[in-house]
């Protein structure tokens, strides 16, 4: 079998991983000239550790581990009002146990499989056209200038996904807006900074908080929920500004139109957390000075179907639950693994529909239960007023407490650990029959 897998994100490699120990043949193909180290801190839990550990990479998600201790919440002057530790082993905290930067997850994942004799990485190429997706195979034209045919074509080009646009009907697309954006960016670590994630709730939708990392930097993001027509119309605009004609005319130092709406986004950024205090001054000229800004807006995606005759969807490109579910990266690879392993079911030469039902079939409920997040604890965590505020800080606080008390623990069910297989994943006789073979 001959697939063509588009985006080295976190699925791409994943799936080919498993592709390849099925026999199949693997070309990738990723937009950016190399691998992307951005992104922040994400979970892997539940059935996601065990297919990690199948694939023999346990030693290093370990090790790749941010050592977050904990959550803890300050005021508007630094103190610590509430802290909510790590328990190893128990579900009760923010950060998970497994925290990892979404950067060093991605590498992790294509490590062991740039070099197999199977698979082939080509950065710096998109797919420019799919000429053809039929009965027989589906052919496209990349950027390179080559033309290929394939048995199967999978998009893990993530949240925006180009193939999802152009090759599923627009009606198939739900998208959950959360009135909800997110930026990331990664700053130089100072004498005090801490080991916890750090978050100051401010009034106004806006949240400022500092994470660790284990680069010996420091991380900082915003996020924000507009609160005003006036304000969600400029974040929205900040979201997909991009250089208009009549300003491409005067635009006398030749800006990229990515450098262009990173200067927007950021104007954007300025503009509404100038006053949020705590260590905000630090993280605004933080952010102006990053090499990674990363600028998200939170909406999920919830596909009608998965595929068109060839055509397939993996990860954030058929799912993204969005950050605030926690589940984009452990959704990722139980779901490549799962297209794999229903891909490997098939006979030679088999159309992959079969599969492609299947994979819908086994892996639709899960995602379902995994995408339901409570639009109110966005909101709640979010306070407009003073008062909402004070309500907050006051229930984070109850909070971090009760979960200390093993009985609240047990109680709400909570005590299950990160590492639980939560999702039951089929058997699949090619994966499991060698699974101490390392590439
Ligand atoms: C730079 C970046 C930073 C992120 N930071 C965070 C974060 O801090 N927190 C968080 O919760 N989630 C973050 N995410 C999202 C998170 O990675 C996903 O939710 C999850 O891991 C699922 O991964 P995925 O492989 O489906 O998609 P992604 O990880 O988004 O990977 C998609 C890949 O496809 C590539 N691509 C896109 N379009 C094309 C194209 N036309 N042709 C070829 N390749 C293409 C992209 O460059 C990217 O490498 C980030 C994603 C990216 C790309
Ligand atoms: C990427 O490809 C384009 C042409 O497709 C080329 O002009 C550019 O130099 C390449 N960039 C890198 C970093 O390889
Ligand atoms: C911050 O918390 C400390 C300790 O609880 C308190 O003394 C101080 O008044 C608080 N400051 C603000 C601005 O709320
Ligand atoms: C690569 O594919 C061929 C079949 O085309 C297979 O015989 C070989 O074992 C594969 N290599 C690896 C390392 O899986």
């Amino acid at each position: 079998m001959k697939v063509l897998i588009s985006g080295v994100g976190v699925a791409g490699p994943a799936l080919a991983f498993w592709l390849a120990k099925a026999g199949a043949h693997i070309t990738i193909v990723e937009k950016a000239p190399s691998l992307l180290s951005n992104g922040q801190n994400i979970d892997v839990s539940g059935t996601a550790i065990a297919i990690i550990k199948k694939m023999g990479l346990m030693d290093e998600l370990r090790r790749l581990n941010t050592r977050e201790k904990g959550t803890r919440f300050v005021n508007h002057t630094g103190c610590i009002f509430a802290s909510n530790p790590i328990t190893p082993g128990q579900s009760t905290s923010i950060s998970s146990e497994f925290e990892i930067l979404r950067g060093d997850l991605a590498k992790m994942l294509y490590e062991p499989t740039k070099s197999h004799p199977n698979i082939t990485y080509l950065f710096n190429t998109t797919i420019t056209e799919v000429l053809s997706n039929d009965e027989h195979s589906v052919k496209v034209k990349l950027s390179n200038g080559d033309e290929a045919e394939f048995d199967v074509l999978v998009a893990a080009d993530g949240q925006w996904s180009r193939i999802r646009k152009q090759h599923f009907p627009a009606k198939d697309l739900k998208l959950l807006d959360t009135n909800m954006y997110c930026v990331y960016f990664t700053m130089p670590r100072l004498p005090g900074d801490s080991d916890w994630w750090t978050v100051h709730v401010a009034p106004g939708s806006r949240i400022v908080t500092t994470r660790p990392d284990s680069h010996g930097t420091y991380r900082g993001m915003f996020t924000h929920m507009p609160t005003t027509a006036a304000q969600k119309q400029a974040w929205q605009a900040a979201a997909t500004a991009s250089i208009s004609f009549s300003e491409k005319d005067n635009n006398s130092n030749n800006i990229s139109n990515e450098q262009y709406r990173r200067k927007i986004q950021q104007e954007t950024v300025k503009r509404t957390f100038a006053d949020a205090g705590w260590q905000t001054p630090r993280l605004l000229a933080g952010m102006s000075e990053a090499q990674d800004f990363y600028f998200q807006t939170i909406q999920q995606i919830r596909m009608a179907r998965w595929s068109n005759n060839r055509i397939v969807l993996v990860g954030d490109a058929a799912y993204c639950p969005t950050p605030l579910t926690g589940a984009g990266a452990t959704l990722a690879i139980e779901g490549a693994y799962v297209l794999a392993g229903e891909l490997s079911r098939l006979r030679d030469g088999e159309h992959p529909v079969r599969a492609f039902e299947a994979y819908d079939e086994v892996f639709r409920p899960w995602v379902d239960t995994k995408q339901m997040f409570w639009q109110w604890a966005a909101n709640a965590a979010h306070p407009k007023t003073g008062l909402g505020l004070w309500i907050l800080q006051a229930a984070l606080w109850v909070i971090c407490k009760l979960v200390k008390v093993a009985w609240v623990v047990k109680l709400s069910g909570a005590d299950a650990s990160d590492e639980v297989e939560d999702f039951k994943v089929p058997h699949y006789p090619k994966f499991d029959e060698c699974e101490e073979r390392k590439y």
